[in-house]
């Protein structure tokens, strides 16, 4: 787990090495719930510097990652090119609609970006907009964080310099189906009950300049809460559940149904 430039550097401050660990939960997320086919066509919204778009790519016949900042994009292709990627094109938005047809993607994958739409109304067109280009039968993946109760802003989100806000995990659904979309999964998003203890107590070690063996660890721990989140996802989303905890990041995945 050499990862001390990984592509989550760009676009959040914090340890590269918890970025493994959220980066592998995520991607297992939306690999367990879409069935990604060397034919399927996969738009990324909001694709920062690639991480998703390129891990699509090599699984995909096309991916197209889209975002509303230049830098961004120019990154991504940068890093497609240095990866050898042919098959991902990178284009930076310039507002609504998106310039595609109806039904044009198997896939729209969009991971920590509805966040920065501040403006319900500029949120309500584009979930529309996500939705008109989904294929009958294709998906919509997202993680989110998630508010517990009312929406909550922040002017700087600490991880990205600019405004934010988090919404209840309900006003998505209704947005969703709203567009005709079915709930496929809803679930807690890199929640492992062993790493985030670890981290925590790793971080606290550092912050107070005390000696840290635990640092060393990070990699083995990475591993373990990864081979066993099957089992302690579950138990993490029963005490969410039951409200027992709050999880703040929710990874949700919505299905358009074939008869449209
Ligand atoms: C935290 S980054 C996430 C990048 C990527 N999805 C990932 O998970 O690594 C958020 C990205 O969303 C982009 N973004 C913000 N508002 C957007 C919008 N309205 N439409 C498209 N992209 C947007 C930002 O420029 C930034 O690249």
């Amino acid at each position: 787990m050499q990862n001390h430039q990984h592509p989550f550097r760009a676009v959040i401050g914090g340890d590269d090495l918890d970025h493994v660990y959220i980066d592998m939960s995520q991607k297992r997320s939306v690999s367990r719930a879409v069935r990604l086919e060397p034919h399927s066509v996969v738009l990324d919204y909001g694709c920062g510097v690639g991480r998703w778009t390129l891990w699509f790519a090599r699984q995909v016949h096309h991916v197209v990652g889209v975002d509303i900042s230049p830098n961004m994009v120019k990154a991504a292709r940068l890093a497609a090119d240095t990866a050898g990627i042919h098959n991902a094109e990178h284009r930076v938005l310039d507002g609504m609609p998106l310039p595609f047809e109806d039904g044009a993607f198997d896939l729209v994958n969009a991971v920590w970006v509805l966040r920065y739409i501040t403006d319900d109304n500029e949120l309500a067109r584009t979930v529309h907009e996500i939705c008109r280009v989904v294929r009958p039968g294709g998906h919509v993946t997202f993680i989110e964080r998630i508010a517990r109760e009312d929406p909550e802003f922040r002017e700087h989100e600490s991880d990205f310099n600019g405004p934010t806000v988090y919404r209840r995990w309900e006003q998505y659904r209704s947005l969703f189906e709203g567009c005709g979309m079915i709930v496929k999964e809803s679930a807690i998003s890199s929640a492992s009950p062993l790493y985030w203890p670890y981290a925590m107590a790793r971080d606290t070690l550092r912050r107070r300049g005390l000696p840290d063996p635990l640092s060393p660890l990070t990699s083995l721990i990475t591993s373990v809460s990864l081979a066993g989140e099957g089992l302690t996802a579950r138990l993490m989303q029963s005490l969410v559940d039951r409200d027992i905890m709050h999880c703040s990041h929710r990874f949700i995945c919505f299905q358009k149904p074939v008869d449209g």
